[in-house]
């Protein structure tokens, strides 16, 4: 048997290899607090789980749903993002439901890559820019995020000649793994360097509703021009706690919205109607839930971060996301700091190398703990540190 030789070019997915050694440890009798996956522990609104327990025993709901998804799923979308980021877009034309986000970031690839294109992708970053790419046998150019820049990616240092050849720039603010945010010149030096180089730009903003001290995170399209170039990435996963309900929609530039429909057309089809009809309960009734949400994860913030500056470590409070990007202390490198972590205090941090070179030097610190357990990961750190 010969498996494909792009396969050859993927390493194991990160989170996959994060859960092995973790159930090794626990194989071991060990008590893991980990801080690894952005997998929120707090539960999905009752309503969203009424409307799917209702929803689920109509039969028609039971046969094959609409390739590009329930009308009612489109409309609430533009509904909730028009609320939202004050910005109208058309529902049937401008709005693909997705199953996840993560499968439109990777399926968008195989939309607007051939094999010898190239894709600027950020570094540390969420892993599925650069795997999505690989698959359709394109290849990534990394686009360093490092803190003398905000987490910013210097677009006017980039190889003008490798330039030539992207067809899609990445970018994702609020950001994972780096808890930074984007000021509003940084949205539109992107439009226009995505304009001036016949780019796609694709904005993730999975973490959208999820900013402190009372920032409010932009959509890309509230920017002049951006719907010519743009399209944004939304999730249900971390803004109502959906993760395992596989919910989220592309939005924005028509053509690029459309080529994503005919690649999704061809591999899935469509969401379960109940599903979807629940993230529309969710989109349309949102009821102060998600503030709730983003209090609880601010506190987590603000205990963690005090508790850890306690032990002497340089960290700051992330603007946005559900993590906290910690330079690891003097003499550990990431692999190194996250192993001892683990070893002596039966505590997870993901090493920050893995999301790419840049984050050689940090760890990321997912606020998905409750207080509790975290409480007990700190006094166990104490004991070591
Ligand atoms: C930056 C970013 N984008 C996209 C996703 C995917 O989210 P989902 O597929 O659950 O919508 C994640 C999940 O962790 C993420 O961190």
């Amino acid at each position: 048997m010969r498996i494909s030789a792009r396969l050859e070019k993927i390493p194991p997915y990160l989170f996959a290899e994060v859960d092995r050694k973790l159930a090794e440890k626990k194989a071991e009798g060990v008590d893991v607090i980990s801080f690894g996956i952005g997998d929120p522990d707090i539960p999905t609104p009752d309503p969203v789980i009424e409307r799917l327990r209702a929803e689920v025993l109509n039969p028609e709901h039971h046969r094959y749903p609409s390739y590009f998804g329930l009308d009612e799923f489109r409309r609430s979308a533009a509904d909730w993002f028009e609320r939202r980021f004050d910005v109208s877009i058309e529902p049937s034309s401008q709005v693909l439901p997705l199953m996840g986000s993560k499968e439109g970031v990777a399926h968008i690839a195989l939309a607007l890559l051939d094999p010898g294109d190239v894709a600027l992708v950020p570094e540390p970053g969420y892993p599925v820019y650069e795997m999505g790419t690989l698959l359709a046998g394109a290849e990534s150019l990394f686009l360093p995020l490092k803190k003398e820049n905000d987490f910013l990616p210097r677009l006017d240092a980039l190889p003008r000649d490798e330039v030539k050849r992207a067809k899609v720039l990445w970018i994702n603010y609020p950001n994972n793994p780096t808890g930074a945010v984007a000021p509003d010149e940084f949205f539109r030096l992107a439009i226009e360097f995505a304009r001036a180089n016949d780019l796609v730009l694709a904005h993730d903003n999975a973490y959208s509703e999820i900013t402190y001290d009372g920032y409010v995170a932009p959509s890309v399209l509230q920017f002049d021009g951006a719907v010519d170039v743009a399209v944004e990435f939304h999730s249900l996963s971390k803004t109502f706690n959906m993760t395992g309900w596989r919910v989220g929609f592309a939005c924005g530039n028509e053509e690029v919205i459309r080529a994503l429909g005919t690649i999704k057309t061809n591999i899935d089809s469509g969401i379960f109607n109940p599903v979807q009809l629940a993230a529309v309960e969710a989109l349309d009734h949102e009821s102060g839930t998600v503030q709730r949400m983003v209090e609880i994860y601010g506190a987590r913030r603000d205990r963690l971060v005090s508790a850890l500056s306690g032990l002497g470590w340089e960290v700051e409070p992330p603007k946005g996301s559900i993590y906290i990007w910690m330079a690891v202390p003097d003499g550990f490198d990431s692999v190194g700091f996250s192993t001892h972590v683990l070893e002596r205090a039966g505590v997870f941090f993901t090493p920050g190398n893995a999301y790419g070179p840049s984050g050689e030097g940090y760890v990321r610190i997912s606020l998905t703990v409750p207080d509790e357990r975290m409480d007990e990961a700190v006094s166990r750190l104490k004991e070591v540190f």
